[in-house]
């Protein structure tokens, strides 16, 4: 062989690999097989790259583990998972409900993408309970789409009741659950179909991966999915997978920290005059209380809260005043991030009157006093705008 051949061909992938605690970050589209018998035997092997090599298969496996499920599917992005998972399971001639507290891009593709394909959209109201929202059904409804609580306003949906009126009436239901990150609140289990987080919020933890996933338990869901995923060509690289993997072993013990600052936090807001109303659901005479108690095993950093009534102005003088606190769309990661929800209430269905502007906190890993200091410096700011 020629040296150009040589360089080609040394150097190549080495079997078995040490043992490693994680999986190896298998780059990889080719894959080579071991004979021409098992070139075409798609079904007992990984025959192309986008199918998901080691990093890949193991998340999938911690993720089933997490959601107690039978399949789960992985996606570029959260909004990539929701997305896909509406695109397997619904088509032409098929009617969607979605609630109307729906992450706002989700409504977009509802609005978009579905109503151009044929798929018929309605927005039901969070407080719907079981028995109004099956009366709102027609013939041609095919799945509920929850979201619990909502991600701006943190309305709760008493989701086992609708999900087994959902069954009964052969619907299917699917719920972003990404505030629970999978492990506060088991979807599948409370008769559920399809459960979709966005891992690039806590699964990720650092604000710098994109990925998503949906879980199913049905066997029928399980291939649904993998369809979905094979016929758009969905893949996620190995070394993002791997980051979640990361993330998922600390998921645990970063939530609960998250859920005490945040308690605390809410708990300071609501001695404040500059505060109305605060939206956590730990707080006993919050909206939706009664339901997290009885279905979550904890809560994460992500609540909201509203500001006294004042001038407009008086809202920004107060974002742009915080130091500690970014101002971000996102959260989940260990960073503290602060956004006004007004703008993105207005495209609702039915916007709500929260009494005040609406003030959405991610409460991250700092402590949580130095956090109180900055709201406080950032209250004053507030009084000398109003
Ligand atoms: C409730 C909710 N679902 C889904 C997503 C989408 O996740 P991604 O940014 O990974 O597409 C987000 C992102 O903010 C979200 O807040």
């Amino acid at each position: 062989m020629t040296e150009e051949t040589r360089l080609i061909h040394s150097g190549l992938a080495q079997t078995p690999l040490a043992r490693t605690v994680g999986p190896p970050i298998q780059r990889g589209s080719t894959v080579l097989l071991p004979n021409a018998a098992a070139l075409y035997d798609h079904e007992s092997q990984v025959t192309y790259g986008r199918q998901g090599l080691a990093a890949q298969s193991a998340l999938m496996e911690a993720l089933a583990e997490l959601e107690h499920a039978a399949g789960v599917t992985l996606y570029p992005s959260g909004l990539a998972a929701l997305t896909g998972a509406l695109l397997a399971v619904l088509k032409a001639g098929d009617e969607v409900l979605v609630v109307d507290t729906i992450y706002k891009p989700t409504r977009r593709f509802c609005d978009t993408v579905l109503r151009r394909y044929g798929v018929g959209v309605r927005y039901y109201p969070a407080k719907l309970d079981a028995d109004a929202l099956m009366a709102a059904c027609g013939p041609a409804t095919r799945l509920i789409v929850l979201e619990s609580p909502g991600s701006l306003s943190f309305e709760f949906q008493d989701v086992p009741a609708i999900a087994a009126a959902a069954r009964a009436r052969n619907i299917l239901t699917l719920i972003d659950n990404t505030w629970a990150a999978g492990l506060l609140f088991k979807p599948l289990d409370h008769g559920v179909d399809i459960s979709v987080q966005a891992l690039t919020k806590y699964v990720g933890g650092h604000s710098d991966v994109f990925m998503g996933s949906a879980a199913v338990k049905a066997p029928n869901l399980v291939r649904a999915l993998d369809d979905g995923v094979l016929n758009i060509g969905w893949a996620v690289s190995p070394d993002d997978a791997y980051q979640m993997l990361r993330g998922l072993r600390t998921l645990a013990t970063r939530m609960a920290r998250h859920d005490r600052s945040a308690r605390q936090i809410a708990g300071w807001l609501k001695s404040r005059d500059e505060v109305g109303q605060v939206l956590h659901p730990a707080l006993p005479d919050a909206p939706g209380s009664d339901i997290w108690r009885r279905d979550y095993s904890g809560a994460c950093g992500l609540f909201a809260f509203t500001l006294s009534p004042g001038r407009p102005s008086a809202t920004a003088a107060f974002l742009d005043a915080l130091k500690i606190f970014g101002l971000g769309f996102s959260w989940g990661g260990f960073e503290s991030l602060a956004i006004d929800c007004d703008p993105q209430l207005a495209g609702r269905s039915s916007p709500g009157d929260y009494g005040g502007p609406l003030i959405r906190l991610h409460i991250g890993l700092e402590d949580p006093v130095d956090l109180m200091d900055d709201l406080d410096q950032a209250f004053a700011a507030w009084r000398a705008a109003t």
